[in-house]
């Protein structure tokens, strides 16, 4: 019965969280033994920290992917190269992580769940031992203190 209703939680939050999904796509810019991790949302681009120049994020793709280019690189990290031996040129490559947020949600809740069943396990396990004992040395402990 619990165990149902816990099921059905379940599956009613993993489905709401999957339709809600909200999937970052980031730009790994590499040159050399240097690289550098780009998050192509607008806030973050129009917030680097060492950009070259303020970059336009109104022309950004709706494939924002398709941004994720050597020259986007160059403004965002323009000391990406130094060092690097002669001849290295920046390698973008572009990749998608589901939000962190999203995760740590499925995840308390799975452990949340997890636990609980653990819980309930544990206690119809324990509980009729504990009561065993009770009834066993609890009552004379109990009597006895009252008989002294
Ligand atoms: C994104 O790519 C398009 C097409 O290449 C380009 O016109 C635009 O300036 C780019 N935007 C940024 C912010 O790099
Ligand atoms: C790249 O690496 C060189 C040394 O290999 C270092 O001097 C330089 O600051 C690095 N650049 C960035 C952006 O990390």
């Amino acid at each position: 019965m619990v165990l149902a209703v816990l099921v059905g939680l379940l599956a009613a939050l993993l489905a709401g969280v999957a339709g809600a999904k909200d999937v970052i796509q980031f730009c790994k810019c590499t040159c050399g033994q240097n690289s550098t991790i780009l998050e192509l949302t607008p806030y973050a681009l129009s917030h680097l920290p060492h950009a070259s120049e303020p970059i336009d994020v109104d022309t950004l793709l709706p494939n924002v992917c398709m941004n994720c280019t050597r020259a986007l690189c160059g403004i965002a990290e323009p000391d990406l190269c130094d060092g690097a031996a002669v001849g290295d040129e920046i390698m973008p490559l572009c990749f998608q992580r589901d939000s962190l947020q999203d995760e740590l949600i499925v995840c308390g809740f799975l452990l949340l769940v997890v636990g609980l069943l653990a819980w309930t396990a544990v206690r119809s396990h324990v509980k009729p031992v504990a009561e065993r004992l009770w009834n066993r040395y609890g009552y004379a402990g109990v009597a006895q203190n009252g008989a002294d």
